[in-house]
């Protein structure tokens, strides 16, 4: 009697002992990222050892649903469904603080749903959910160039594959602006959603910039596109081409074919021209920097020397500028005085690098450049490194010499307004620079200044008729 008093006393002191036992899980549904592990909580609170209980995993609302079982003290995953294979243990230590947590390594899209945690004793049991959402980020996005539109724009499109959830997908202008573009298409597969999106674009200014944006709650990706203003050009031509080319072939196969051949090599020419371009763009780029440089760090300040020039040339006060007047001023006729249109700087170098500008702007004429300090200054005679002048020179408008010892014809693309000249005295380097476009007219290269000082030389030459009357100046270097 005692003892069954006793037994019955315990029983209902386990029975109300269980009674107050609770499952736990987490409050809100798991975020996971894919690739990565989870752990699933659920636990038994006030703490009590589920090593004897039986803890089951499963998928809600699938066919196949058994994650994973822990019985008679060990794992029975016989029967766990093939997806989940190899990936899920329960924490063997944790069972015994009534901790029945799972763990689930490399998370996959197809793991995102509904969970039970089921845990069974003999006396008790209770289950909880565990919701899981899987966030994979997809691949990066890919803009493809599909077509010309007839409207005179381009036809991208913008494709990206394995996300999860389903991203918004964002065509954007260089200010960050939407930009109108047709409606997404969406695809779903084991991978998780695919996303296609196609857009016009047209031609608003020399360099557009689109970007494709892909968009989730906590990720972004994003894939630039650039296009030059020239290839909307160009294909503004090679429709116009086609389009007439074929135009003319309708109803005749043989020059339909012709037709489409011309049209091919057409574009194929529009390539070859586009990356001649890009490579003289960049050989450009590259000067141009150079350029810059040596303005940077060689322009020294250069003034006429009045005791040098032409008695016909007028200097203005602050030594700046240089004309040719209509009469001869009454100078003394000294050793460094030249007895032609010429005038020197007062500064002279003998080493090292230097680097000064000249505004010609409104000249016909001009001769500029460097000279050895031992030239002769009274007679004419060729302009040439041999004889210690290193120039280059206007001729009648618009022809351009540099004055090697054969005198050479240059074409420049632009009528140069202010001349750079550098020097690099050790190298033995004259060069000469159309500032305006920072691009290279002439260089001296490996000439012997046989150790003598270097002096700027300046010819504004003659003024026949007043068409020559602007004057040379030499100007402040900025960049
Ligand atoms: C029960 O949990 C508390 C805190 O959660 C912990 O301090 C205690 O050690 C646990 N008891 C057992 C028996 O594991
Ligand atoms: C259960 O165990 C896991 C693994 O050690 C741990 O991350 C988790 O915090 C535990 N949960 C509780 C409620 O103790």
């Amino acid at each position: 009697m005692f003892l069954f008093v006793t037994l019955l006393m315990l029983f209902s002191f386990m029975e109300s002992q269980s009674e107050h036992l609770n499952l736990f899980g987490p409050e809100a549904p798991l975020v996971a990222v894919a690739g990565e592990d989870l752990v699933l909580p659920c636990f038994i609170r006030p703490n009590t050892s589920a090593v004897d209980m039986t803890v089951e995993w499963f998928r809600l609302y699938v066919d196949d649903s058994l994650v994973h079982l822990y019985k008679d003290h060990e794992d029975r995953n016989e029967k766990q469904a093939q997806s989940y294979r190899g990936r899920t243990s329960v924490f063997k230590e944790e069972l015994q603080k009534g901790n029945a947590s799972l763990k689930l390594s490399a998370v996959q899209v197809s793991d995102e749903g509904e969970y039970k945690c089921l845990v069974d004793d003999k006396s008790w049991s209770d289950d909880i959910t565990v919701h899981i959402t899987v966030e994979v980020l997809g691949s990066h996005p890919v803009i493809t160039m599909e077509s010309y539109d007839n409207s005179g724009g381009i036809n991208l499109l913008c494709e990206s594959r394995g996300w999860n959830p389903e991203p918004e997908v964002l065509w954007l202008d260089r200010e960050g602006a939407t930009l109108p573009a047709e409606d997404t298409q969406t695809h779903r597969d084991t991978e998780g959603f695919s996303v296609k999106r196609r857009i016009t674009v047209y031609d608003y200014s020399d360099s557009n910039r689109f970007y494709c944006r892909l968009q989730q709650k906590h990720h972004m990706m994003e894939t630039e596109i650039i296009i030059n203003s020239k290839v909307f050009d160009t294909w503004k031509w090679a429709v116009g081409i086609s389009v007439s080319a074929c135009l003319i072939a309708v109803g005749l196969i043989v020059t339909a074919v012709v037709c489409y051949k011309k049209e091919l090599r057409q574009v194929k020419q529009n390539a070859e021209q586009q990356r001649q371009r890009r490579e003289d763009g960049q050989q450009k780029l590259r000067v141009a920097v150079e350029f810059k440089k040596k303005k940077k760090l060689f322009a020294v300040d250069v003034t006429l020397d009045p005791d040098t020039a032409h008695p016909a040339l007028i200097l203005s006060d602050d030594g700046k500028q240089v004309t040719l007047g209509d009469t001869r001023q009454d100078l003394p006729d000294t050793p460094l005085r030249f007895h032609f249109a010429s005038v020197v700087g007062k500064q002279s170098f003998s080493s090292g690098r230097f680097y000064y500008e000249v505004q010609v702007s409104g000249k016909t004429e001009w001769t500029l450049g460097v000279v050895r300090e031992n030239i002769n200054r009274k007679e004419w005679i060729p302009r040439t490194p041999q004889n210690g002048f290193w120039t280059v020179a206007l001729r009648n408008e618009n022809q351009y010499w540099a004055n090697a010892d054969a005198a050479v014809s240059l074409t420049l693309r632009e009528k140069v307004e202010k001349v750079g000249v550098f020097v690099d005295y050790e190298e033995g380097l004259v060069s000469f620079y159309d500032v305006e476009s920072s691009s290279h007219i002439y260089s001296f290269t490996d000439q012997s200044f046989t150790k003598k000082k270097l002096y700027p030389y300046f010819s504004p030459r003659y003024n026949e008729h007043g068409k020559n009357s602007a004057p040379l100046i030499i100007t402040a270097v900025t960049e």
